[in-house]
């Protein structure tokens, strides 16, 4: 390569380095809270984009709770080579009891600064950034949050990580579920994850056409959805297909068909609970693009003395997000949505 190209090419590099306003020289990172597809795609742009700025960084195992018993590994870039395709953890994660009292926290805190942490990044969901806000309350240390969980119920960010592979997850599982619906001319009630949330639901029922679909958001009246199902299997369908979000008001997959059969029609209907397979597989190329771009903004915004603050990516735009408004604020599911299913359906 020519001299003058190599210059352009170091520019160019150079460039692309951030300002250390925080005088950062080691970072940690951590996943905690269920696990979501994309976030080794997360670890490795936080691990590698730290690297490019000249910083040490350790990683933390399962969660909190390593924080707690002094579980640092230290990361290199082939400590993260070959796993942006991953589904799960490879810093593994957990819940942790003892990261929610001040003596636990305290231990984290010692253990950080006994390693020289000088800042964290956490991978999670609510729970993760609820232990992270009293954490910095507690404590004079930043921590910058990526949202990752399948669930897709934090605010300040159109997708979660991890989200967008979940739903295909679920699409592809109903796809398979429809063949046999048709087949025997069944009813089936399809239970997807989503905590109290129903955003998987929601939009996964959209992508596959489900007959109706059952959220926390909104108040389920099962003889409205009785009417509905008989409505459609006696005047044009032969089958159908019912999304229910575990957190329904109404209760899961198995409550809502054991509604639906005291009413005495003879249809033949079957439950599914997907479960923990909504959890697993490769992440999608949009949960790969949006936890590189997350964790590369992690960095960038801890160098830039930000913290307490959530990554997030509105409109392809990163934005931060506090964690107060984070956490207190419920994303709203919007109705036109749903009103979507009946008219796809009508
Ligand atoms: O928060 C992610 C999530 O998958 C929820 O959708 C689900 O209700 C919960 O975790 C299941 O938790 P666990 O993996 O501990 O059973």
């Amino acid at each position: 390569m020519c001299i003058e190209a190599k210059k352009i090419l170091s520019l160019r590099i150079d460039f692309n380095k951030s300002i250390n306003m925080a005088n950062i020289k080691k970072v940690a990172v951590l996943t905690s809270g269920g696990d979501a597809p994309g976030m080794n795609a997360a670890i490795r742009a936080v691990v590698r984009k730290a690297l490019h700025e000249g910083l040490e960084v350790m990683g933390v195992m399962r969660g909190y709770e390593g924080l707690i018993a002094d579980d640092f590994i230290p990361m290199e870039s082939k400590s993260v080579g070959n796993i942006i395709q991953r589904g799960g953890t490879i810093l593994k994660t957990a819940r942790s009891e003892r990261f929610r009292t001040r003596e636990g926290q305290q231990i984290a805190y010692d253990n950080l600064k006994k390693h020289e942490v000088d800042a964290l990044v956490v991978i999670g969901g609510d729970g993760t950034f609820r232990g992270a806000r009293e954490f910095t309350e507690n404590f004079p240390f930043p921590v910058v949050g990526l949202p990752g969980t399948i669930d897709n119920d934090l605010y300040g960010t159109d997708m979660t990580i991890g989200y967008d592979t979940a739903l295909n997850t679920v699409v592809e599982a109903v796809d398979k579920i429809r063949d046999t619906a048709a087949s025997h001319e069944r009813m089936f009630f399809v239970e997807v994850m989503g905590r109290d949330a129903g955003f998987i639901a929601l939009r996964s029922g959209i992508a596959c056409g489900a007959e109706d679909v059952l959220i926390p958001e909104t108040v389920t009246y099962l003889d409205e959805v009785h009417d509905k199902l008989v409505k459609y299997m006696t005047e044009k369908k032969t089958s159908s297909i019912i999304l229910v979000a575990e957190g329904d008001d109404a209760g899961g997959a198995y409550d809502i068909r054991n509604a639906m059969a005291k009413y005495g029609e003879e249809f033949d209907m079957r439950v599914i609970v997907l479960g923990h397979i909504q959890r697993g597989g490769s992440p999608s190329a949009y949960d790969r693009y949006l936890a590189s771009r997350l964790g590369v903004a992690a960095i960038d915004a801890l160098l830039d003395d930000q913290r307490s603050v959530m990554c997030g990516m509105v409109h392809n735009e990163i934005v931060l997000v506090p964690f107060n408004k984070t956490i207190k604020h419920h994303k709203t599911i919007d109705q036109k949505m749903l009103d979507i299913v009946d008219v796809l359906n009508s």
